[in-house]
């Protein structure tokens, strides 16, 4: 079972995250971070910033690998994930842009990048602790319902909804790319820890069917049910159709000393 945390808001689901990975840095200096991109993991981020910052930690030597990329959007676009990733995760905590990857979302290329981008993987030694977030298809990095449990890196058609749901970051829906090239479910399994957050009631039937449905590719975060080190972090309104939230809170909070995310 994954280990639920339910904490009170954002914020707080940002300092525990955040100390997770300033523990794994201190261990493996040049670790290896999933980055995802979208407004859920941006508390984490922010605190894992204030805290590089009061602490003096040199996150120049971690490496990251950005979960997902649009398909066909110049990448000075500031929409485009390279952009997002640049501006909300490499410059604010001080990592080396050249360490950090995004999926080759350029037309020019696009069948082999999936490819390359599963080897670069592989080459870094494999993803430490993997940032997820979770769409209101219940969708992971950019796998929509459908995908395979044990796809790799590849070119994805996005929903509708979706597209909708990205609208806002766009001056209409119509300048939404259709297609994105995204790191697999299989890809994420290799991941050595998944941490996927979510917050607010939009979340709460993705995260009931990730958490406690059956693993099907009809709801690609059920996923996470195959994986042996999985942490999910909601807030009360994400946690709220779960039937065994009070099993989770016990569990948490009978937790052994020793155990950390
Ligand atoms: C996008 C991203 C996902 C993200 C999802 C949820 O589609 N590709 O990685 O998890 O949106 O976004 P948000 O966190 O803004 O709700």
């Amino acid at each position: 079972m994954a280990e639920i945390v339910i904490v009170q808001n954002a914020d707080a689901a940002g300092e525990l995250v955040a100390d997770a990975i300033l523990r794994l840095v201190a261990r493996t200096p040049d670790a290896v971070l999933g980055l995802a991109t979208g407004s859920t993991p941006l508390s984490s981020y922010q605190a894992l910033a204030a805290k590089v910052a009061a602490q003096r930690v040199d996150l120049g030597s971690v490496r990251g690998f950005a979960l997902d990329e649009y398909v066909g959007i110049p990448v000075e676009h500031p929409e485009s994930y390279r952009s997002v990733i640049n501006r909300e995760v490499v410059q604010p905590l001080g990592m080396n842009p050249e360490l950090v990857h995004v999926p080759n979302g350029a037309l020019d290329g696009i069948q082999t990048a999936g490819d390359e981008y599963e080897a670069a993987i592989l080459a870094a030694g494999g993803i430490d602790l993997q940032i997820l977030g979770i769409g209101r298809t219940g969708h992971v990095g950019f796998n929509e319902p459908g995908s395979s449990l044990s796809s790799l890196t590849r070119t994805k058609t996005l929903t509708e909804q979706t597209r909708i749901d990205n609208a806002r970051f766009f001056d209409s829906i119509d300048e939404v790319p259709v297609h994105c090239i995204t790191q697999g479910l299989g890809t994420i399994l290799r991941a050595r820890h998944l941490v996927l957050l979510a917050f607010g009631e939009a979340k709460a039937d993705a995260i009931a069917a990730a958490v406690e449905g059956p693993v099907t590719a009809s709801q690609p975060g059920s996923v996470i049910q195959l994986h042996p080190h999985a942490t999910v972090i909601v807030d009360e309104a994400a946690a709220s159709k779960l039937a065994n939230i009070d099993y989770y809170r016990h569990v948490w909070n009978t937790r052994f000393d020793w155990e950390e995310l």
